[in-house]
This record gives C-alpha cells, structure tokens and sequence, in this order.
C-alpha cells in the first residue's frame, strides 16, 4: 500500500512544493490567503492517493487506480498553481518585468491542459474522441458565452498588441486614470480621486482610448498648459521673456527638463488682454493639478518681480479704480509696514524717519518661488540689493568640478546682493531661495542716494563685506601663499575706496 501512495518522486515533489510555498509566504505575504486554499488542496490530493493505496490494500484494484489517478491529477494542478506563481510574482518581477494576471492565467491554463491531457494519454484514454467531442462543446460553449468570450479575447488582444501595459495613464470619455490590473474580462482602472473604474475589456477593444504621456521611444511625459492673463499694454515678448526666465532657472518637481517649459501668447482678448499659456512636460502623471499649481506661483512671483500685474476681469478693475483713496490709504499702509521691516535690518539703522520712507517708497517688492536662483555666481548684471522679509535663502559657491558648496543661509531682515551692487563686480555668489522667500529689492540710484546723505553707510557696509568676502574664500580655500587671508583692515580700506570711486563718493 505504501508503495503505491508514496514513489520515489514523492519526496522531490513534497519538497519543491514546500519551499515554493516558503518563497510566496514571505515574499507575496498579502496573498497568503490563496496560497493556503492550494497548499489545502495539495494536501487534500496527497491524502487522497494515500487512500488509492488503502484501496490497492484492499485488493481493490479498479476503483485504487480511478481514486489515485483523479488525485494526481489534482496534486499536480496543484503545482502548476505554485510554479506559476512563483514565476509570474515573485522570480519575473525580480528581473522589472510584471506581466499582468491574465498571462498568468493563460500559461496555467495551458499547463492544466497540457497535465490533463498526460495523464489521460496515460491512463489509456484516446484523446483523439475527446477532442472531437470537446470541439462540439466548446462550439455550443462558445455561442452561449459571446459576451464574455468577446470580453476575454479583447483582454487576450490588449494584452498581445501591447495598446495599454499595467502602469499606463489611460483617458476614455472623461475619465482618466492609471492601469491597475488587465483581467480577463475587464481592465482595472485607479482615477486621482481615489475610485477604481472597470472597464469590459470589449469597450476598449471597440472604442478609441488616450494612453497619456506615452510616446515612442521617449519617457512618459504629458503635456499640460498654465493659462494666464495680462494686459494689452505690456509687450508680450516681456511677459514671455520674464516667465520663461524664471521657470527655466529654477529646478521644479516634475517638470521634464526636455522638452523644456515654454511661454507663449495664445490670443488676445477683446477685454483688454492678452492670453498667455506656460507651456510644459508632467513626469508624474499623478500629480498634474499640484504641479500646476506650482507653476501658477512661479509665473505669479516672476511677473510681480517684473513689476507686470496679471489682467483682472473688468469689474475688479472698476472697483479699485473709481476708489482712489482707498487705494492712497493702502500705499501709505504698505509705506509704514516697510519702514517697520526696514528699522529691523542693519545696515539702515543709521537712517532717520525721513530717509527710512524716502527708501520705502522706492523698494520694488519681490517674491521668489522654493528653488528659484536670485542671483547666479558670476552674472554681470549686478543691479540689484536684496532685504528678505520672509523665508529664507541660501548663499552657495561653485567650486571646480561643477560642486557647489552652502556658505551661508540669510533669513527676515537679512541682505544680499551687496557685493555687486556696491562694487560693480560680478555676483560673488548663487543665491538660491529655500523656502519661498519675500524680499525687497533696491536699485543703484536709491542705494547711491543713501550714500550720499549717509557715507558713515559705505563705512559699515566695508565692515560687513570683508567678514563676507573671507566666509567665500574659506568656502572656497581661496587662501594667498601664506596660508591666510590678507591683512582684514588692509582689505576693507581697498572695498571702502572701491565703493567711493564706484559712487563718487567725496
Ligand atoms: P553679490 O556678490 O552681489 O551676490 C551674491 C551675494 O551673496 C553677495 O553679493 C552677498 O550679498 C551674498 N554673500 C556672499 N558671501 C556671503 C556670506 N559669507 N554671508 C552672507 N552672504 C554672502
């Protein structure tokens, strides 16, 4: 009897099935459930050739061969189940290639079929008759089942010519969202608003479909467009050289670098304005609605840095126009509230109240967007001193071998752009923002009236650009031959005569 239930080949066997089932516990942990269901099954199969033997013991020979055969012909569906499996979920992800489910399915199937047909072959059956009747069966099968016939075979040709992948961003009628799962007879859809939709494989195979952002031979990227609006009275090659300035400088979270964002006019309105479009590439096609959004700030801050306001409907701007003292009320307001983050910053604390609103009302306000570069190492163009309001930004040099080292980070109250401005020399170094950062910005002529009234300024201002310039040559081990800086107060009397002769000052 043992010899009947338990073959050489039952020990390999019982081991294999074993260590697959160890491999798929610990590594598809969350589809135990079915794993225990086949292991339950194996072992049903297993006891079930144990009772054949009891049969054979039994001298019933007949009835020993119908029960062992059915049971392993079980046993043996039983691994295929298992190899399957293994292969599908656990040995081709490992080498990035996850197949969808219904492959699985089909290679099991055929393996069940390929089994089925073994044992038959073996047990004496003919197979020839079997597949004539199968035949007259699938065909009355078939007719009774169009539908979900016409749903599989759409999933079986989705699947073969490739036209959506697990993982592709589909768009039908209205609703867009990412392939989850091609079964057999529907696809599995997960939209941003958290639903999953499900779609009868036959509705794709019949009607057209998006695949977002795919294109050959090229990254998965999709292409979005940021409308904006401004005024007939600003040039438009302004307004596009301003946005386009901006968002090409700064590094932001998925915006693809090729193609590379675009501004350009759209149309013109007959209310006055100018229709504008930011044109760019989404990575992430999960995120296009806060991407958005982050180009929406970026476009905001660089127009307002420029001085160029974004277009209001008609009506907002009869209301701010007819109400002049109101808006008087609110310059003076923003007047008195400069002065105040003005007191706060060192190097006006020199400055009466008179001079102090004189310098207020020339600030230009400027906001910076996280990651935007305010000044660029190097950049001739030094026009400009800055005072931070709010955030904070970060003071970088470049250093051989395209690295960059942080010298410093400058918050509220805190200035840059100095060095430039007050010298005429190119940026010393990359002033990156950190968070989003609100300044102040000052030109030359109201910083040379300052200087004039004040040169004790110039004096305190030398100070602070030595100690300065010696944090950047340490940044940059710029050090002389002696191992050190030069003399500290030789250095400042060079930067303080640099300043008067850039100024004339007497
Ligand atoms: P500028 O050279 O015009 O442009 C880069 C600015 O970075 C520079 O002016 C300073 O305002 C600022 N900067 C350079 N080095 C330092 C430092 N060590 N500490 C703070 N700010 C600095």
């Amino acid at each position: 009897m043992i010899g009947f239930f338990w073959g050489e080949e039952t020990l390999p066997l019982l081991i294999t099935v074993l260590v697959i089932a160890v491999l798929l516990f610990y590594f598809r942990y969350e589809e135990r459930q079915s794993l225990i269901n086949t292991l339950g099954f194996f072992f049903v199969c297993l006891f079930g050739e144990l009772v054949g033997g009891l049969l054979h013991a039994l001298d019933l020979a007949r009835a020993a061969a119908v029960t062992r055969e059915i049971f392993v012909i079980g046993a043996g569906v039983a691994v295929i189940r298992l190899w399957g499996q293994l292969v599908f979920r656990i040995a081709l992800p490992a080498f990035k290639f996850r197949p969808p489910r219904i492959t699985e399915d089909i290679f099991v199937i055929i393996a069940y079929l390929a089994w089925f047909m073994v044992r038959l072959r073996y047990a004496g059956l003919d197979l020839g008759s079997i597949l004539a009747t199968s035949a007259v069966i699938t065909a009355v099968v078939a007719f009774a089942m169009q539908d979900t016939l016409g749903n599989i075979l759409g999933g079986l040709a989705l699947q073969l010519d490739n036209s959506i992948e697990v993982g592709d961003w589909i768009k039908v009628d209205d609703i867009a969202g990412k392939v989850v799962d091609i079964r057999w007879r529907s696809t599995l859809v997960e939209t941003r608003n958290w639903e999953t939709v499900v779609f009868p494989n036959s509705q794709l195979m019949k009607n057209k479909f998006l695949v977002l952002g795919r294109r050959t031979d090229q990254p998965v990227q999709w292409r979005r467009w940021v409308w904006f609006n401004v005024g007939l009275d600003t040039a438009p090659t302004r307004v596009v050289g301003v946005v386009e300035s901006s968002i090409l400088q700064t590094e932001i979270a998925n915006v693809a670098k090729t193609p590379a964002p675009s501004c350009i006019l759209m149309d013109m309105d007959s209310k006055g304005y100018a229709r504008y479009a930011l044109r760019y590439w989404l990575t992430d096609l999960m995120q296009d609605d806060p991407t958005d959004a982050m180009l929406r700030w970026h476009i905001m801050s660089a127009l307002q840095r420029a001085g160029i306001k974004l277009a209001l409907e008609g009506s907002n701007i009869y209301i701010t126009k007819e109400n002049e003292k109101y808006e008087e009320a609110m310059h003076q307001r923003e007047v008195q509230l400069r002065i105040k983050t003005l007191r706060r910053v060192e190097l006006f604390s020199q400055l009466n109240d008179a001079e102090l609103k004189g310098l207020a009302e020339r600030l230009r306000y400027s906001p910076f967007a996280k990651g935007n570069v305010i000044t660029r190492q190097g950049d001739e163009k030094s026009d400009w001193l800055y005072v931070i309001i709010n955030g904070e930004a970060e003071v970088y040099v470049d250093l051989p071998h395209r690295k960059r080292r942080l010298v410093r980070t400058l918050g509220r109250g805190n200035f840059f752009g100095e060095m430039g401005l007050l010298t005429g020399a190119p940026r010393s170094a990359s002033v990156v923002a950190k968070t989003d950062v609100e300044c102040y910005r000052i030109d030359k002529e109201a910083v040379e009236e300052m200087l004039h009234a004040r040169p004790g300024i110039a004096e305190e201002i030398s100070h602070i650009l030595v100690a300065r310039r010696a944090e950047l040559d340490t940044a940059m081990q710029n050090l002389d031959a002696t191992g050190g800086h030069k003399d500290l107060s030789q250095q400042r009397r060079e930067i303080l005569s640099t300043i008067k002769r850039f100024f004339s000052l007497g």
